[in-house]
């Protein structure tokens, strides 16, 4: 079968196995083309199969030599459907680990579930030397099931003071178009909290902490953003904003609890914008991530996702340079906030019209971002090719 890109608007509904292992491997490379560093020994990722949290697993095992477990929600191959991108990804990553001896298990299902929570903890407990230094949180979910109540909240990506117009990208026509985002109902802001907010964080960490398995020292670390201006409506004042910062009242809430305890330590990070599979249907965000990407470039700044973890695990959250804002969250995000960038942007945002945005942007990269995510539009990948679904059903991460 031969593999081609489907978009819909800002879904893909298609990926490539092939390019995902590209994909993968290009992040090792970086990894590889910088030095080592002392970090964690034993990583449990929360949204290990993609974007955010996949990058940081490639940076902890190929950088620091750590022993990872993923836990994410994917999809494999069901008859003629290729399975979805971060299934891939994993795979890709497994294959990689394994010729260099590097541990790393993984578990595909629902986080959110107390058996998810019960099965990792039995498998640190039996099989993983009994103890974990680091718990990456990094999920992007719409939909999640209290495993207390049993209920299922959805989240909503909506404001929470006006409606809100503002153009965006549509990657599927490649055009600019206006979008409008309502206003979230107090339900919806509850929901969307639900959802996104910092409950099945700190249940992680009352589960690992009962089950007797983080060390002395243990460290947890949840991604966020924060976002300028331009991006306010949406995203600071949005549901998903409300989200954020319940998260970012739940770190405190484990900072002190982990000190404590363990001599540990909780924090949130605010990480740059990124195209990602969650970030690239948020209204607005893809037209300001090109825009921020033609001025970033211009300025010999800008990170991908790999480049983003890597300087946050690195010199911030295991090395000397951790820059931390007065509400105690680690600002990996400060180079696309430096003030020169914001004005550039917000000056480009100004005159950014449907004509124009192909130009002024930096669209083709990241458009090439989107496309890379699910395993397309890498140079050196046959894309004529026949990808034998059977022979890769096989595969299990
Ligand atoms: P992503 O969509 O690439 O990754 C999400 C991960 O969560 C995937 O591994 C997926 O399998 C997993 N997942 C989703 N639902 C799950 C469930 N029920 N059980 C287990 N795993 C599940 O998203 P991305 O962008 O990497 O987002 C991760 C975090 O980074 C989010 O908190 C996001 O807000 C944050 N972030 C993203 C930015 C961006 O520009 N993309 C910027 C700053 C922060
Ligand atoms: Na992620």
């Amino acid at each position: 079968m031969v593999i081609k890109p489907r978009l819909k608007g800002g879904l893909a509904l298609t990926n490539h196995p092939i390019g995902a292992k590209e994909f993968v491997k290009r992040q090792i490379d970086y990894v590889k083309s910088q030095d080592k560093y002392e970090g964690p020994k034993k990583v449990l990722i929360i949204g290990s199969s993609s974007g955010y949290g996949l990058a940081t697993r490639i940076s902890l095992a190929f950088g620091a030599g750590a022993e990872t477990i993923g836990v994410a929600f994917e999809k494999g191959v069901e008859g003629k459907r290729v399975g979805s991108a971060g299934w891939w990804n994993t795979i890709a990553f497994n294959e990689a680990a394994e010729k260099e001896d590097l541990v790393s298990k993984n578990f595909i299902g629902d986080a959110f579930s107390m058996e998810m929570k019960d099965d990792v903890i039995k498998f640190i407990k039996e099989e993983f030397g009994g103890k974990i230094d680091l718990l990456i949180y990094s999920l992007a979910s719409g939909v999640r099931t209290d495993p207390i109540d049993g209920a299922t909240y959805r989240s909503a990506l909506k404001s929470t003071t006006k409606e809100i117009t503002g153009p965006t990208i549509n990657f599927e026509k490649e055009t600019m178009e206006e979008t409008t985002m309502g206003v979230a109902t107090p339900e919806e802001i509850k929901s969307t909290v639900k959802v996104m907010g910092g409950e099945d964080w700190k249940l992680w960490i009352e589960a690992l902490d009962k089950g007797g398995v983080l060390s002395e020292g243990f460290k947890t670390v949840a991604y966020s953003y924060l976002g300028p201006k331009v991006t306010y409506g949406i995203y600071k004042e949005g549901t998903i904003g409300a989200a954020k910062r319940d998260l970012e009242h739940t770190s405190d809430i484990l900072n002190d609890f982990l000190k404590e305890k363990y001599n540990g330590e909780a924090y949130v990070s605010l990480s740059k914008a990124l195209m990602t599979r969650a970030s690239a249907v948020i209204p607005i965000f893809p037209l300001y991530a090109a825009l921020l990407y033609k001025v970033m470039k211009e300025k010999g700044i800008h990170e991908g996702t790999i480049e983003q973890k890597h300087r946050l695990l690195t010199q911030m959250v295991y090395g000397n340079n951790p820059v931390i804002d007065e509400e105690r969250r680690l600002r990996p995000d400060n180079w696309e906030m430096r003030e020169d960038v914001q004005e550039e942007v917000e000056a480009l945002w100004d005159k950014v019209t449907p004509e124009n945005f192909k130009q002024i942007s930096d669209y083709a990269g990241a458009r090439e971002e989107f496309m890379q995510l699910n395993g397309f539009d890498f140079d050196n990948v046959d894309y004529n090719a026949d990808v034998d679904l059977d022979e890769l059903a096989k595969l299990v991460p």
